[in-house]
């Protein structure tokens, strides 16, 4: 959601902002622009629509600089239009301003500005920022950005330049990520790590109320408030810049899909081993299970429904009540929350606003919060309490399929320990989980050999329906969930999960001759109860995909596609179960010609409630 990139050294900024920006496209955006200082001017470019467009518009502009800023943006406030993309700037082009965030109270800044006379040029929230900075800036460009800050409410992070100060940009958090990356004679600016991998992998990373001040040989930090020096300290990354390649793939969801083998080898590494789980290294123990009468558990999208799954976990196996709540929802109502709550938050960025609200709701109520995150240095894993980090790996396609996947792994990592933790349950049920936990990455590996030319087959059939319902019991129904969402989000069609029990008391009515009816039957103990409902569908005409055990149906006369997964206990059955249905939604966009990592109204990063 929005990017902010920036430059300073002494290379051409140019192609280095336009990598950042390509770097950044994952966030989700649909216009992007840049703005160079030069020979005491401004030279702004920005254009609607993908970054090719502004690439051309550069390509055609022969400005050299060795100091800009860019932006990538996803329309909130006014259309997505070349007038309303950034960089904004005064009516004089002395200042350029980069917005990330929401400026809440820019209607009546705004109304105010225009009683002074000056004159708009979009519909934004963001330009407010340029008018501000230009009406107090008395010669030092920090000063006047701190001014300008502090009449700001919402969320944002902020890029300046001046066409007075050469070599130096001011730029500021509230709210939405920001981090400095430290070069030799050059430093960079980002709302995300991955943006300048290739140069660097040393970063400041902002904290709320800092604002950096950066030029080639130097930058300092300073708290906008009390305008007082902050001592950072340098924050070391250990993801390499090809990670975040896509590596021969087509699509990087193509590639994030096929890594999950590894990255659930990753998480696990040295944290299981043939006879115990072993979470010291993250710094949980014992302690946080001790103590707590209930667990609720906080997230959005696909994290949220990595939750759905430790709901049925802790509940089978630790034998704790749970929660699972939506984080928008969850921050505005009044949880019943105590110390004796653990809350649980989950997020691959670790930036979500509304899951970072809900934790420090949480704290504030006094529960201790644990955090599941694969983004490092993020602001949810720096404010929880506990953090257990994903390992996944930078995810960079909008849609989530290996971070869930860790997600979910980690949830079986620490419901199981904290079964044991509990004494719940004996050694020797204990030693089986183990045994089949270790075999998850290499039996992932195998359903995605397995299934992929099978799914692509269905998936051709698939692209020429509308409506696509998922169902299934208990874990099965947080797979058909997650895989539903996954098809509506790339493929743009329409996907309904329902608990397979549930059908009838409603959803039934819309199940038609030839709609298609994913069930996911993983469930040993549910199985005759899910056939009874893949039954109910069939006779109304749904055709059947059935997803559940090798050599499981015995005798078909229902099923029109069956996918079989390798044995596993089936409360691990889930992260069998959700691979065919990322190809399968993968697939189907691709057939659909749809923008696959990057689809249509959505980003990577939601740091805007
Ligand atoms: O970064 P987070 O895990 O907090 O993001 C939460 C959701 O925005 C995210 O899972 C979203 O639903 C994905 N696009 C799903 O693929």
């Amino acid at each position: 959601m929005c990017g902010i990139v920036g430059y300073v050294g002494n290379k051409s900024a140019k192609p280095i902002l336009l990598e950042g920006l390509k770097k950044l496209e994952y966030r989700g955006y649909d216009s992007a622009g840049i703005a160079l200082q030069v020979d005491q001017a401004l030279d702004v470019i920005k254009k609607q629509g993908k970054l090719e467009k502004l690439e051309k518009a550069l390509h055609n502009n022969k400005v050299e600089s060795k100091i800009g800023i860019g932006h990538t943006r996803w329309a909130t406030h006014g259309k997505p239009t070349d007038e309303n993309s950034h960089p904004h700037y005064d009516a004089d082009y002395n200042f350029a301003v980069v917005h990330n965030g929401i400026i809440e109270n820019y209607q009546s800044i705004k109304e105010e500005l225009l009683a002074e006379g000056k004159v708009f040029t979009s519909e934004t929230d963001t330009e407010v920022i340029a008018h501000l900075v230009d009406k107090y800036y008395k010669g030092d460009l920090s000063e006047a950005v701190s001014r300008t800050v502090k009449r700001l409410e919402g969320s944002f992070a902020i890029a300046v330049i001046s066409k007075n100060e050469e070599g130096r940009i001011v730029a500021v958090r509230k709210d939405s990520p920001l981090i400095v990356g430290l070069g030799q004679n050059e430093n960079f600016l980002a709302s995300d790590i991955p943006a300048f991998l290739n140069y660097t992998d040393q970063f400041y990373i902002l904290e709320d109320g800092e604002m950096a001040d950066i030029r080639k040989e130097e930058v300092k930090i300073y708290d906008y408030l009390t305008e007082k020096l902050v001592a950072k300290e340098i924050f070391e990354v250990n993801w390499d810049a090809e990670m975040a390649e896509k590596q021969g793939y087509q699509h990087f969801m193509l590639k994030e899909i096929k890594e999950q083998p590894e990255s659930v080898k990753e998480l696990f590494k040295n944290k299981i081993n043939a006879e115990e789980i072993d979470l010291s290294q993250t710094g949980i123990d014992r302690s946080l299970f001790t103590d707590t009468h209930n667990i609720q558990i906080v997230a959005c999208g696909t994290a949220y429904h990595s939750g759905l799954v430790a709901k049925y976990l802790f509940e089978e196996l630790v034998e704790i009540p749970v929660q699972v709540d939506v984080a928008s929802e969850y921050r505005y109502r009044k949880p019943l929350l105590d110390e004796k709550t653990l809350v649980i938050v989950v997020s691959q960025s670790g930036e979500t606003a509304d899951t970072l609200a809900a934790l420090r709701l949480a704290q504030e109520k006094g529960a201790r919060v644990l955090a599941f995150v694969n983004v490092q240095g993020s602001s949810i894993a720096r404010e929880a309490d506990h953090v257990i980090y994903l390992k996944a790996g930078p995810e960079i396609a909008v849609a989530s399929t290996k971070a869930y996947t860790n997600m979910v792994a980690a949830f079986y990592l620490v419901s199981l320990q904290a079964a044991v933790w509990l004494n719940k349950i004996d050694e020797k049920r204990k030693q089986a989980y183990l045994k089949d936990l270790i075999r998850l990455p290499e039996l992932i590996r195998q359903v995605i050999s397995n299934v992929e030319t099978q799914i692509k087959l269905i998936a051709k059939e698939y692209i020429s329906h509308k409506n696509i319902f998922f169902i299934g019991r208990n874990l099965d129904y947080t797979i058909a969930l997650e895989g539903a969402l996954k098809l509506k989000e790339i493929s743009y069609l329409h996907a309904e999960a329902y608990p397979a029990g549930e059908l009838k008391h409603g959803t039934l009515a819309l199940v038609d001759e030839g709609i298609p009816v994913i069930a996911v039957a993983t469930r040993k103990d549910l199985f005759d109860k899910s056939y009874s409902n893949i039954k109910e569908v069939k006779s109304r005409g749904a055709e059947i995909l059935l997803i559940t055990w090798e050599g499981y149906l015995q005798e078909n006369d229902t099923v029109d596609h069956l996918v079989e997964l390798p044995d596993i206990n089936d409360l691990f059955a889930g992260l069998l179960a959700i691979i065919p249905l990322q190809l399968l939604s993968y697939y189907t966009a691709l057939y659909l010609d749809c923008d696959i990592d990057q689809p249509r109204n959505l980003a990577k990063s939601v740091t805007v409630e």
